[in-house]
């Protein structure tokens, strides 16, 4: 197993190649389910979540092409996926394969859709929290889907197909908006949710199916109308950007100083994050090319911070705050509001000297003058990557282990930031 070694103290200069985002590109590729053409999907990011899910794919007899370089590619270019569904072979997704990643149980969405039949286990994923299925199921239900629960697996049944209906989440769910939204462009009839997700990977996902021929308005709002179609056909689309991997090197430059440009980085996508760390000290810019981010010399200062829905503080970008308000000059609360269990990095943070204090459902950090490396792991991706942040501000050697759970979601960290300068490398093979 991979670990991470890193030595503390340096400034980070130069610029990182903002990836396509994760959260986008795994229900971009779910939705390939929904037609028996070809999508082609551009600046797709090479990471484990990725291949895995290609392998779930797999499993239902879809096709994946991964296009060649083409001249002048950068090493950092994403790829370009040919996924094809021609034929669905399986409309089971097996226990093992859904328990790694609990995205995939999204494919019982088009699975329903197109073919009438879904056997989905219940998934497993990060151990953030009990995160339930119940209102995916609902939203499948409202649509005529009858569900049952068999054996750990999920069984929707819809054998004339899927009905337009209404769909309204008590709860902001991402997960529940990208299956109501699947599952309603083969319906037969409109489909109203309401308190739909706003999420900027909702108004991808309703983009790239619009550009397959369904008929959705009001993604990214919280009313969404799909008038359900007979059928979808091919399309290209291009992943947005990664606002959580944007504002996690965002957070390292102001935990480390530096001047860095974010290359691609979109700043709406992630304008609440960008002020809560301009407001510790940091100073942003926007520039056609990317979001730069640069602090010299000053001290952080303490936020207060609560975790929303888009287009509030993301919870995915909460564990990279804990690490930066760890140095502030003072005392930071943070509330976690979408997982009652994310701070697991909470006690990997306090084996560098961090004083954090949970009660409930917030941290109190008070800050302190210098962090000290040590050995740490965490448990879930964006736990794993705090640790990396505060260990770039920290004197001496942090030894980050389970690194898997980074590569899940960033894409080469260690090469974007060795580039600017960080003394971090990785080692293969204990
Ligand atoms: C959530 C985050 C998303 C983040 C992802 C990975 C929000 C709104 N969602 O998306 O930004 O990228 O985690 O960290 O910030 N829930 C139920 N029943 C369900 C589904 C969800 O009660 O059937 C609850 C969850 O327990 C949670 C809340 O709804 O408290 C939001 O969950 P949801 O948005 O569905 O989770 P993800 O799609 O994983």
């Amino acid at each position: 197993m991979d670990r991470i070694r890193i030595v503390g103290g340096r400034p980070l200069v130069g610029s990182i190649p903002i990836s396509g985002a994760k959260n986008a590109t795994l229900p971009l590729m779910i939705a390939s389910l929904l037609t028996d053409e070809v999508l082609v999907l551009e600046n797709v990011p090479r990471l484990a979540d990725v291949a895995s899910l290609q392998r779930i794919l797999g499993n239902h007899g879809v096709d994946v092409m991964v296009g060649g370089k083409r001249p002048g590619d950068s090493e950092y270019e994403g790829q370009t996926l040919h996924i094809s569904a021609k034929r669905i072979v399986d409309t089971t997704a097996p226990y093992e394969l859904v328990a790694k990643m609990r995205a995939s149980f999204w494919v019982i969405a088009p699975l329903v859709a197109r073919m009438g039949v879904a056997r989905v286990s219940l998934p497993g994923g990060c151990a953030i929290g009990t995160r339930p299925v119940d209102l995916l199921v609902m939203a499948m239900q409202n649509l005529g889907a009858e569900i049952e629960i068999d054996r750990g697996y999920v069984v929707a049944r819809a054998p004339k197909g899927l009905k337009g209906g209404r769909i309204e989440f008590p709860k902001v769910t991402v997960g529940g908006t990208h299956t109501a939204l699947m599952a309603a462009t083969l319906a037969d009839g409109v489909t109203e949710i309401e308190n739909a997700a706003c999420e900027p990977e909702i108004t991808d996902l309703a983009d790239c199916l619009n550009k397959m021929g369904a008929k959705i308005t009001g993604a990214g709002t919280k009313h969404i109308v799909v008038t359900g179609v007979p059928r979808l056909s091919g399309a290209r689309h291009r992943v947005l950007p990664d606002r959580i991997e944007t504002g996690t090197y965002a957070m390292a430059v102001a935990m480390a100083g530096g001047d860095v440009l974010l290359q691609g980085a979109r700043a709406e996508l992630l304008q609440a994050a960008l002020d809560v760390i301009a407001g510790a000290g940091a100073e942003i810019s926007v520039t056609n090319a990317g979001v730069r981010i640069a602090r010299n010399g000053a001290g952080l200062a303490p936020v207060r911070v609560t975790t929303e829905p888009f287009p509030g503080f993301p919870t995915d970008l909460q564990a990279q705050l804990m690490a930066l308000m760890t140095r502030a000059g003072g005392t930071s609360h943070i509330t976690e509001t979408i997982f009652e269990n994310r701070f697991m990095h909470v006690q990997e943070l306090a084996r560098l000297g961090a004083q954090i204090r949970l009660e409930g459902e917030t941290a109190t950090i008070d800050g302190v003058p210098q962090l000290k490396g040590a050995p740490v792991m965490a448990t879930d991706l964006r736990a794993s990557v705090s640790l990396v942040i505060a260990a770039l501000a920290a004197e001496g050697e942090t030894m980050v282990n389970r690194v898997y759970h980074l590569d899940r979601g960033f894409e080469r960290l260690e090469g974007k930031l060795q580039a600017c300068g960080a003394e971090i490398e990785r080692l293969s093979g204990f």
